[in-house]
């Protein structure tokens, strides 16, 4: 068991918080912070769709999580995914208590990517100071850090000195170092070997994927390859294990043709199995789907979705085990049916939940036929205190901050480019609404972002700042190149190759120049229910019955193009003017540079567009609160 570690942010004098403590005196004269939500967040709605039969049971059962990206505090307008930390916490209490009663083992994991998402995260200087606190309520038995994570030396030794500790060998990184006092140490612990409750022997790693944008001074990542060269490798291959664990911040399904540079979740598969025919259970992440891998008969896959909106569940049947204790009886119904090859006898099974209290209450304390109100029993005094724990520290980040009515939906992948209720349309609008300099502001200009800019919808109902935070969570600067010609324009947006036409004057010339276009996932969908509220119609290695509530399928378009821009100062679209500003975020400056490759523009020519306070980050915000309408009265959300 970990010591859990209560939030003290509300004393805290090191952090640097965007606002103070708000306090109030209450009427018996003592101060106390905020009243006591006994449930989800309140601005968030109840859920009204259940699942649809029970969860299966095996001998060994695992809760995942991953990518919750510091979205801890639930989605206020969507009432699938509601829930809040606390929610979880109470419903992992009600879920290890079943198990205790079953005696059969449930382990808790986690895939990483705490951060860089949700204004809880992202908010407090080192990003985590509140949300990591939060994050701790949940006992995971396994835990593995994501990419973001390692951006910054700063952030990885934060985790290797905070949530790291706290965990202690449960939290692993097979293949992640930071910088400490200019040595290189692990993140985490190399490989974990233990006995569950019930006495099964597990070996268990935890591998992150490679990044680009990595810190590579502060920070250092091992490929398969090197891992399998390490003793500490050599030593946990040779510890007695029934069942090996590898959770992975990498996607479940690229395979591993290169030990040097591919995944190294499917790598460290591939290389288990060349040693044993033990069975292996992967938890992945990264890729922000719900989706299940099989490889062989006795080792899948599985990955939970993102930002607080899946729990993953994975039961197993058959891990045969001589230190065996827990219950020697057949399981009861419903158990894991499944497999993944026809004539296996290793059953297992899958479920994505959605995150809310309806599902959480349906599984564990129960709800009566056709009610779909939560029982009181449900909530656990730690799931309580965690739950008003962040609804206080959401309003001291000023998370709260009621910025307008989103009075549709805004989405990235369910309308089509320069249709309404486009996400990047209404961006587009606000970069060019609000980022202006003053001085400027009379020059025409295009101002730049791309398609990563935007990490979720915008869903219809009140708009607070925490969710703008959490929409467009990279604080990028805004610079520029003044007064470029526009025929110097045309030929970077042709490198680009953004399928765009810019008409500029005629008579104009620049001195010659290549480039990848987007590609996109596609998600297929079988099972579904047409007269649900639209959201995950999952089809994985297992089938299309991996969804615990069934929903309808989501429209989905085309992804908006990588790059992309916005005009201002001058109409839009039809003739460029001779020269204007191109402002982008700082993010897209480097691909950009080198579309002008060839021109006489280079890296000197960029310069501060607004001070390097306003970031991306800012955008929304000031958009919304100048353009939305106000009233939170008359704000209703999407009705399923
Ligand atoms: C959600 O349900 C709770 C009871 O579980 C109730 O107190 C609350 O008013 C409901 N919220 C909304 C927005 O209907
Ligand atoms: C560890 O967490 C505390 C509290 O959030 C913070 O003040 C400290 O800077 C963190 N340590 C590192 C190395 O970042
Ligand atoms: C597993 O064994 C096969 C066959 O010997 C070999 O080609 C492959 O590289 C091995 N993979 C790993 C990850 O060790
Ligand atoms: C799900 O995994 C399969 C392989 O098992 C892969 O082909 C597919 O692209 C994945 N789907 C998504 C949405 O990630
Ligand atoms: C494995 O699953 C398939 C598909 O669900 C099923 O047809 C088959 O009977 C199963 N095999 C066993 C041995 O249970
Ligand atoms: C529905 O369930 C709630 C909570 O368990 C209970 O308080 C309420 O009386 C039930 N309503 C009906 C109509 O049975
Ligand atoms: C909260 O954020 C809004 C919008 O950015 C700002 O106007 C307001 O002053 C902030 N409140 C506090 C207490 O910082
Ligand atoms: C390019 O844009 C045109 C018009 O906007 C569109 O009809 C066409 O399908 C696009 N082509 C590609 C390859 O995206
Ligand atoms: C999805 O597309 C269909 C057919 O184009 C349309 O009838 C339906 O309203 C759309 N659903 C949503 C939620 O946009």
């Amino acid at each position: 068991m970990v010591s859990m570690r209560f939030l003290s942010f509300l004393s805290a004098t090191t952090l640097t918080l965007a606002v103070a403590t708000a306090t109030v005196t209450t009427s018996d004269g003592t101060t106390s912070s905020h009243k006591i939500y006994p449930r989800q967040q309140k601005e968030a709605h109840n859920a009204t769709e259940k699942p649809w039969r029970p969860l299966p049971w095996g001998k060994v059962n695992f809760i995942h999580t991953t990518d919750t990206h510091g979205w801890l505090d639930g989605h206020a307008n969507v009432p699938s995914w509601g829930g809040d930390w606390g929610d979880l916490v109470s419903f992992v209490k009600h879920m290890q208590d079943k198990a205790f009663q079953k005696k059969v083992d449930l382990l808790l994991v986690d895939s990483g990517d705490f951060h860089d998402g949700g204004g809880l995260s992202d908010s407090t200087s080192p990003k985590g100071a509140v949300s990591d606190s939060i994050f701790e309520n949940i006992d995971y038995d396994l835990v593995t850090v994501g990419n973001h994570g390692v951006r910054t030396g700063e952030e990885a030794l934060n985790i290797h000195r905070n949530l790291s500790r706290i965990y202690g060998e449960r939290f692993l990184t097979s293949n992640m170092d930071v910088r400490v006092d200019g040595k290189l140490e692990a993140i985490g612990n190399r490989y974990r070997a233990f006995q569950t409750r019930n006495g099964l022997r597990i070996v268990a790693f935890g591998v992150t994927t490679e990044d680009s944008l990595r810190d590579k001074t502060n920070t250092e990542w091992y490929s398969a390859e090197q891992m399998f060269g390490e003793k500490w490798f050599e030593e946990a291959m040779k510890v007695e294990a029934d069942l090996y664990v590898i959770v992975g911040h990498a996607p479940t399904y690229s395979p591993c043709l290169d030990l040097k540079q591919d995944n190294p979740l499917v790598c460290l598969r591939d290389r288990i199995r060349n040693s044993t025919t033990k069975p292996i259970q992967i938890f992945g992440g990264h890729a922000h789907h719900r989706n299940f891998t099989c490889y062989d008969e006795t080792s899948s896959g599985i990955e939970s979705g993102k930002y607080g909106d899946t729990v993953g569940w994975v039961a197993l049947a058959d891990v045969p085990s001589p230190t065996w204790t827990g219950t020697k009886d057949a399981l009861p119904n419903p158990k894991p049916e499944n497999n993944c090859t026809a004539t296996a006898t290793y059953r297992l099974d899958r479920r994505y939940l959605d995150w809310n209290r309806l599902t959480f209450a349906y599984h564990t304390v129960g709800l009566e036929a056709d009610n779909v109100s939560v029982p009181a029993t449900f909530d656990t005094p730690l799931g309580r205190k965690v739950t008003d724990d962040i609804s206080k520290a959401r309003h001291q980040l000023n998370l709260t901050y009621y910025l307008g009515c989103a009075k549709e939906d805004y989405c990235y992948n369910c309308k089509g480019v320069g249709e309404d209720g486009n996400i990047y349309e209404v961006l587009k609008d606000a970069l060019s609404d609000v980022v202006v300099n003053k001085e400027r502001a009379t020059v025409p200009r295009v101002v730049w972002a791309n398609e990563g800019t935007i990490r979720d919808n915008i869903y219809q109902g009140p708009f607070y700042l925490g969710d703008a935070y959490a929409i467009v969570p990279f604080p990028n600067t805004f610079e520029y190149i003044p007064n470029m010609p526009c025929a110097c324009f045309e030929k970077m947006v042709k490198k680009l190759d953004l399928n765009a036409t810019v008409s500029c004057p005629s008579g104009q010339d620049c001195p010659s120049v290549d480039d990848a276009p987007a590609t996109h996932l596609e998600l297929r969908s079988l099972r579904e229910d047409k007269n649900a509220s639209p959201g995950y119609t999952t089809h994985d290695g297992l089938g299309d019955d991996g969804d615990d509530t069934l929903h309808s399928k989501i429209n989905e378009t085309e992804a908006y193009t990588k790059l992309f821009w916005s005009n201002a100062g001058f109409p839009n679209p039809p003739q460029y003017p001779p020269s204007f500003d191109v402002v982008f975020t700082s993010y897209v400056g480097t691909k950009l540079l080198k579309a002008l490759k060839g021109t006489p523009y280079t890296d000197k020519d960029v310069k501060p567009y607004l001070p390097s306070e306003y970031t991306s980050r800012e955008v929304l915000p000031d958009y919304a609160a100048r353009h939305w309408k106000k009233d939170i009265n008359e704000c209703p959300i999407r009705q399923p």
